[in-house]
């Protein structure tokens, strides 16, 4: 049996009623609380999820979003890039990440190709991720050309988050993975996607002078990735952040943690200890 110091079980007791004083008062967030915030000059914190273990963690921990984005494609199914993730498998990853939250608004990023055709087909396939997977809205990417699905998924009550900038399901159109600098048509689009109704937009891989005055410009809350701190809120790929993605990372990634590192060095002890017949010593034994 571990016996815990003073210091420690003091810790410990401050950091559990914290916890469950921050999981009664706080209420699930909402679009409107993101608008408030944004009023408020409070900064939104989003991350990406992808599984039930990690949303629980980052649901805890008070991430106020959590998308399921469709970089599942390339940090959870190995990929290259997001275009193949199919809608089932959005609608199958977004459950899990429902189930764990009561406290962050988990947002469902739509598939390449299921929101580009018919708006009818837009609208079902948007429906299902709050009908069949408990998120409370959706992504999608684009700008002026997806405000038509942006206020046909609005007008059925379907809250949408944008995705202006660099976005990864034009890849082969932008020519790769590229930092967008069109300033004019940027604001533009940022204006175009507020007026179709969505309730918030994020920025990726765009000077953080644009992003400025884009934020500036919208009454929504712009939610930046790649696009400096003057967003009104920050959202990373979890699997980048927390160092479990050991492929490229791009220059706005900052490596908060080491998953990747600590676990290796576990199995490395683990397969250590069973060669050597040193696990499972007697205490791991039934009697
Ligand atoms: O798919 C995703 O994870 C995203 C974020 C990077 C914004 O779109």
């Amino acid at each position: 049996m571990t016996l815990i110091g003073c210091d420690d079980f003091f810790g410990w007791m401050k950091t559990t009623h914290n916890f469950f004083r921050r999981k009664r008062m706080q209420p699930r967030v909402t679009t409107s609380t993101l608008m408030k915030m944004k009023e408020e000059k409070k900064k939104i914190t989003a991350l990406t999820a992808y599984d039930f273990p990690f949303a629980r963690m980052l649901d805890q921990a008070g991430i106020e979003i959590i998308l399921v984005g469709d970089s599942l494609g390339m940090v959870v199914q190995g990929k290259e890039n997001t275009l193949p993730v199919t809608m089932d498998e959005a609608i199958y990853h977004t459950s899990m990440v429902s189930r764990a939250c009561s406290f962050s608004m988990v947002i469902g990023d739509m598939p390449f190709m299921s929101y580009q055709g018919a708006l009818d087909k837009a609208i079902d396939n948007a429906g299902r991720f709050l009908k069949e997977a408990g998120a409370a809205a959706v992504k999608l990417e684009g700008g002026a050309a997806v405000c038509p699905v942006i206020h046909a998924l609005s007008r059925v009550g379907i809250p949408v988050q944008a995705h202006i900038g660099l976005t990864p399901q034009s890849l082969h159109q932008m020519g790769g993975f590229k930092v967008q600098r069109d300033e004019e048509r940027l604001l533009k689009d940022a204006k175009d996607v507020e007026e179709a109704g969505a309730f918030s937009v994020v920025l990726e891989g765009i000077p953080s002078a644009i992003s400025a005055k884009i934020t500036k410009a919208l009454h929504i809350p712009t939610i930046g990735i790649g696009a400096g701190v003057e967003c009104d809120g920050q959202i990373l790929v979890l699997h980048d952040m927390i160092g479990i993605n050991d492929r490229f990372l791009p220059k706005f990634v900052k490596k908060y943690a080491d998953l990747a590192g600590a676990a290796k060095k576990g199995l490395e002890q683990y397969i250590n200890e069973v060669k050597a017949g040193e696990f499972p010593s007697k205490e791991y034994e039934y009697k």
